[in-house]
């Protein structure tokens, strides 16, 4: 008995031993697995680290590059589209003018009627249409006569005090936010889409000429009298409340800049010389690279997957990388990206990877901003969005902190490195410096659902921008929201270059 009892309290002894050891295996596993997991971490940090050091290397090569593109025709990767903008809205404009703003998986109908000086904007109207996805893959008929087919039922809606006059054709200005290469202020070519759109028939096609097909087929009397990028549109919407703006800047599902500059400062450009001396010049800056990014395996896989890839030479030259690294349409991929690689090689989430972590674009831009900002003590959002979204139930409050720091390592550095763009354009202006006895006030007109609705990127923006142009500077750049100011801001640009207008702006 006694024998047996040794020997059961040996087996039992033996018993509690290994099950010790399982435990110290399984927590030495699990420790190891934790140190993989961070080691990602750490490595993503450095690689994206933005210092106001690199922060200004970025601003100057954007300025360099911003004088190559304008200087001649593929002079630089930042296509420095002349917009044929020679006269932004003054606050002049009278009468009623339609806008049609298509730049993402909605576009938006609008008229308003403007009042001049006195009046300004003085009734809008808008509606808003989502595109359906097979549309925004599919040919450029099917496109635009969906398009059309909504202006046409939004034309119906003209009410008394807000309907064309009867003798004059309606005018539109089309706010197309894609890259375009402008031939004159009413026509352009596509250069090619971002953003998820892929129509290839219509890429080099002028998409004025195919809006304008699709509008007659429809029997609408109305002319297409203006043809603008988002950030142009925004541009004249913000000039026309402030005389003050030079730029705009979109920080949306794409990201893009545009900006005022001298006419005669464009060799590039060589049609007669506005009497404003002005063009707004859009940049594209979505394409801007340099080797100043902090670019990581990250950027360089989802850009290869992408539907708009890059030429991969030496593993760097990424296509529309600024986009990809800053803008709203991809910085939910990436972190996703980096949670799949802490799954994958740190069985972070477990001993399988779950297929919807797997799934590209999956975790979009909205769910990422809700994490980064979920205040809760137990960050109840962040264990939500794991699960619903990325498939990961029961997550630990450690791993949820994890995950906001990787929130906040990637949006940290799109809103740095948007940040050193605008220093790059305010530097091109000479307005990162003061003049002396010059009481100068640069005001940059932004817009977007990023810069709108993510806080922490927008506050991460603006307090870098102030850092990089310190104190006495910063006092003088004022960064105004201009709320779905492209959409007005082609109506308005669609009244100042109106058809009606007598043409004597050129020298
Ligand atoms: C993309 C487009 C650009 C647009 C920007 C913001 O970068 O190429 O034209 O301005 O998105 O919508």
């Amino acid at each position: 008995m006694r024998k047996a009892v040794v020997g059961a309290a040996l087996v039992g002894a033996a018993a509690v031993c290994a099950a010790a050891a399982l435990v110290v295996r399984h927590r030495m596993k699990n420790s190891s697995k934790w140190a993989k997991a961070m080691a990602i971490i750490k490595d993503l940090d450095d690689k994206c680290a933005t210092p106001l050091g690199k922060l200004r290397q970025v601003a100057d090569a954007m300025t360099v590059e911003m004088h190559a593109g304008l200087a001649s025709e593929g002079g630089s990767k930042l296509k420095m589209i002349i917009s044929y903008v020679d006269k932004i809205p003054t606050g002049d404009e009278k009468g009623l003018f339609y806008a049609l703003d298509l730049g993402g998986t909605n576009f938006r109908v609008l008229r308003v009627k403007l009042g001049g000086k006195e009046g300004g904007v003085m009734q809008q109207e808008f509606e808003e249409v989502s595109i359906p996805p097979e549309l925004m893959v599919g040919s450029p008929e099917q496109l635009f006569d969906y398009i059309a087919e909504a202006l046409a039922k939004f034309v119906a809606t003209e009410s008394e005090g807000l309907h064309a006059e009867p003798d004059k054709q309606r005018e539109l200005g089309f706010t197309f936010s894609f890259p375009v290469k402008q031939t004159s202020i009413a026509s352009g070519t596509l250069i090619r889409w971002t953003k998820g759109f892929k129509i290839d028939d219509a890429v080099g096609k002028d998409v004025v000429a195919e809006l304008t097909k699709a509008i007659k087929k429809k029997g609408l009397d109305m002319r297409v009298t203006a043809l603008v990028n988002d950030t142009v549109g925004t541009l004249a919407g913000g000039r026309y409340y402030h005389p003050d703006v030079i730029a705009a800047v979109i920080l949306g599902t794409g990201t893009n800049a545009a900006y005022v500059e001298r006419a005669s400062a464009i060799p590039k450009w060589h049609g007669p010389l506005p009497k404003s001396g002005e063009m707004v010049i859009n940049m594209e800056w979505g394409n801007f690279r340099s080797s100043h990014l902090p670019t990581t395996e990250y950027d360089v896989a989802l850009d290869q997957e992408s539907l708009n890839p890059g030429e991969q030479i030496k593993n760097h030259v990424l296509l529309q990388i600024y986009e990809k690294m800053i803008s709203g349409m991809y910085l939910g991929e990436i972190v996703r990206r980096v949670l799949c690689r802490m799954a994958e090689e740190a069985g972070f989430f477990g001993d399988v990877v779950p297929e919807q972590l797997k799934t590209p674009f999956i975790l979009r831009t909205p769910d990422m901003s809700a994490m980064h900002h979920d205040a809760s003590p137990d960050l109840k959002v962040v264990g939500t969005v794991l699960k619903d979204v990325l498939g990961v139930p029961n997550t630990s409050l450690k791993v949820r902190k994890v995950i906001v720091d990787i929130c906040d390592i990637i949006a940290s550095r799109g809103a740095c490195l948007s940040a050193a763009g605008i220093l790059g354009i305010l530097k091109k202006l000479g307005r990162d410096s003061l003049k002396q006895g010059e009481k100068q006030k640069s005001v940059i007109a932004l817009d977007g659902g990023l810069f709108e609705h993510y806080s922490k990127f927008r506050e991460c923006m603006e307090d870098t921008l102030k850092e990089l142009l310190g104190d006495e500077v910063a006092g003088t750049i004022v960064i105004e929201h201009s709320n779905d100011g492209s959409g007005i801001g082609a109506a308005l640009l669609a009244a100042s270059h109106s058809h009606y207008l007598e043409e004597e702006e050129y020298y």
